[in-house]
């Protein structure tokens, strides 16, 4: 066993089950390249600073460049009684360059340290969570835009209401993945400032330059407080909160597609590719894939809770409780990412029975407000016009009738406004279009609304792109 670098201090090694507790090794490992990065842009910094010298510092960078390359080879072994990657990073710098590495944590701590390392880890996750979204919005405006033609009922209480356009549901959706890219992207800024030098809680004695350190890893903005920047965990706690907001919706969509797939719906199709059989039952074809994502929304929200419980009431500045920070947003951002990316890819290979959408359409007297309306624009007062319609409907469902089988004088005979354009207005199409209100599925609204996302989705790119 090799000696901890905080040994000085202690006369007893640490008990081996106590060095397995504490560890964090086993899953901040994958945290290595973010803590060279941060190490080799401190030591620059030192060197400019002149707190080290510019030899000390290229040595130092060029065995912080050896280990990288040691853990990508997997030559380097590490194992819980190097604790963490900090340490076992900077231990195996001291085997390589001697004493010269031990001055490497000069003004710094591994409060401020692993601080950074997950600002730096999670605006990488962030930047490739909305490249993912962006994917996704893509699909679902690309879907809306070849079923612009398709009517289906839409559902209040899972009951049928009024038929809605399949672009328009399915934009309804890209407005939400819209609204979570937003809040990626907001959770990106407060991210993106650089806590390196705030040290153990108090900052510290030496003469470094924060700003230079912000600089060399690209962050805008520096901590204003020491003893906030390792406490803080606010912004994890933004990303586990907008991953969880952001798969409640897949879970939404998820579900839609399971009970579109059933053989009550029988509105879509998914390929096989994306679905299962039984090891029971051979005629079955089992939708998986949105049942997983749906499940899987469950532990991105515990995950969420999680951290939020363990910062409930901690007292400042860093606790070692912190520590358990790590594998909750580790495991979001890779839950994250496998479904966003299986979503996309599944939306493509789903088949709508669009014939069976407009059939049903019309199931469930879903035109009813359409003759309400009508008798509305003659002058009737609304609540009138829904209690007469009301009777209309009672009275077709005792005659085993949709609404347009109704003769004209049946339909006087509930009020007499009624005349023979009133069966203008029991169509998908007319119901659908005449709906023009701003956010209206009427096809010029969906058709707007189409556009409009292409030309943010573009936007969108050209700023990843530049
Ligand atoms: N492994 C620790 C963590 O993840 C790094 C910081 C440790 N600091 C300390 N004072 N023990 O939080």
């Amino acid at each position: 066993m090799s000696e901890k670098l905080w040994q000085g201090r202690f006369e007893q090694p640490t008990d081996k089950i106590v060095e397995g507790y504490t560890a964090s090794i086993q899953f901040d490992s994958r945290l290595y390249r973010y803590d060279i990065e941060g190490s080799i842009a401190h030591c620059r910094m030192l060197a400019e600073c002149r707190i080290i010298s510019h030899e000390e510092a290229s040595r130092i960078v060029e065995g912080l460049g050896e280990i990288q390359r040691e853990i990508e080879r997997g030559s380097l072994v590490l194992d819980a009684s190097q604790e963490d990657i900090h340490m076992a990073i900077e231990q195996r710098l001291m085997q390589k360059i001697g004493e010269t590495g031990g001055k490497l944590h000069t003004a710094r701590s591994r409060n401020d340290q692993i601080c950074l390392d997950m600002r730096l880890y999670l605006r990488d996750v962030l930047t490739l969570t909305g490249t993912q979204l962006l994917d996704l919005e893509l699909a679902l405006v690309t879907l809306a835009e070849t079923h612009l033609g398709t009517v289906l009922p839409g559902f209040t209480h899972l009951q049928h209401a009024q038929p809605v356009l399949l672009s328009h549901h399915l934009m309804a959706y890209y407005e939400m993945f819209r609204r979570d890219h937003q809040r990626f992207s907001e959770c990106l800024k407060r991210t993106n400032v650089l806590p390196l030098g705030s040290a153990a809680l108090a900052g510290t004695t030496f003469p470094i330059d924060m700003e230079k350190t912000a600089a060399l890893l690209n962050f805008p903005a520096v901590v204003r407080n020491s003893l906030d920047a390792v406490s803080d965990r606010d912004y994890l706690l933004e990303f586990l909160a907008a991953a969880a907001i952001a798969m409640m919706h897949v879970s939404r969509l998820a579900e839609e597609l399971i009970l579109w797939s059933s053989s009550e719906f029988k509105f879509i199709d998914i390929s096989d590719a994306f679905c299962t059989g039984s090891s029971i039952m051979p005629q079955k074809k089992n939708p998986d894939v949105p049942e997983l994502m749906r499940g899987k929304t469950g532990r991105v929200y515990g995950n969420l809770i999680a951290l939020l419980t363990t910062t409930k009431a901690l007292p400042l500045a860093y606790n070692r409780d912190l520590q358990e920070d790590k594998e909750p947003v580790f495991d979001t951002a890779d839950t994250l990412f496998a479904t966003l990316r299986l979503l996309t890819k599944l939306l493509p290979e789903i088949e709508f029975h669009t014939e069976r959408m407009r059939t049903m359409a019309e199931a469930g007297f879903t035109l009813a407000t359409e003759l309400a309306d009508y008798l509305v624009r003659k002058g009737v007062p609304f609540r009138r016009a829904h209690h007469a319609v009301g009777q209309i409907v009672h009275h077709c469902i005792e005659g085993g009738k949709a609404l347009h089988q109704c003769q004209l004088d049946e339909l006087k005979g509930f009020h007499k406004a009624f005349d023979a354009d009133v069966f203008d207005c029991l169509t998908l199409e007319s119901a659908v279009d005449r709906r023009q209100s701003i956010g209206g599925t009427a096809t010029v609204r969906v058709q707007q609304a189409i556009e409009e996302a292409r030309s943010e989705l573009a936007a969108k790119r050209t700023r990843l792109d530049g």
